[in-house]
């Protein structure tokens, strides 16, 4: 991997195996989340997930650490739909990790990476009823671009506005 967003506050750094148990944990300690979206995933579905066409190289998986512990996740994939739109999978902080402004942090942070990678856009999906992330990427700046109605075959149990913002 190139390089590692820097994120004040945490040290990001590619995910590797040995730290899924404990991002399950974090995702354990959150049902709340999981309820939004209407189904508990665990964090090997999101290790795993790629689009239609992309390959594990397409793929930029992220630990966010803290004091030596892990606290949050990024996954990004790069060049889709289109070249140089970064489309974020996911992103997850835990709850002793989020608030005064973490989020917000992460998100800036990434902004300046992708731009270094040559992304142009970031683009992302949220479900409906996450008001909390809503609220943050409003005021970051990103544009509704579509909406995804629910589809179970897609493992999609809620409404999914999908987002995007020029870098
Ligand atoms: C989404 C997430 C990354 C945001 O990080 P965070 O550290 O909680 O957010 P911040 O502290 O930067 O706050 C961002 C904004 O959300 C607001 N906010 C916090 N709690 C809120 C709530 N319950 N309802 C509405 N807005 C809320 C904050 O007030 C802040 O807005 P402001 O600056 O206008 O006051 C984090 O909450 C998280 O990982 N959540 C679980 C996973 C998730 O939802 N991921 C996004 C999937 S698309």
């Amino acid at each position: 991997m190139a390089s590692v967003p820097h994120i004040e506050g945490f040290t990001a750094r590619a995910l590797e195996e040995r730290d899924v148990p404990a991002l399950q944990t974090l995702f354990d300690e959150d049902p709340e989340y999981f309820e939004l979206n209407g189904r508990a995933f665990p964090v090997e579905e999101v290790r795993d997930a790629l689009p239609p066409g992309r390959t594990a190289g397409d793929k930029f998986l992220f630990v966010l650490e803290r004091n030596g512990r892990a606290e949050g996740m990024i996954d990004f994939i790069r060049d889709y739909p289109e070249p140089h739109i970064w489309h974020l999978g996911f992103i997850f902080l835990s709850k002793a990790a989020r608030g005064g402004g973490a989020g917000r942090r992460c998100l800036r942070a990434l902004f300046h990476w992708v731009r270094a990678q040559g992304g142009t856009v970031i683009r992302l999906g949220v479900v409906e009823p996450n008001a909390k992330a809503r609220h943050l990427y409003a005021t970051e700046g990103f544009e509704f671009e579509a909406v995804r109605e629910v589809d179970p075959a897609a493992k999609r149990l809620r409404r999914t506005l999908v987002l995007r913002r020029t870098l």
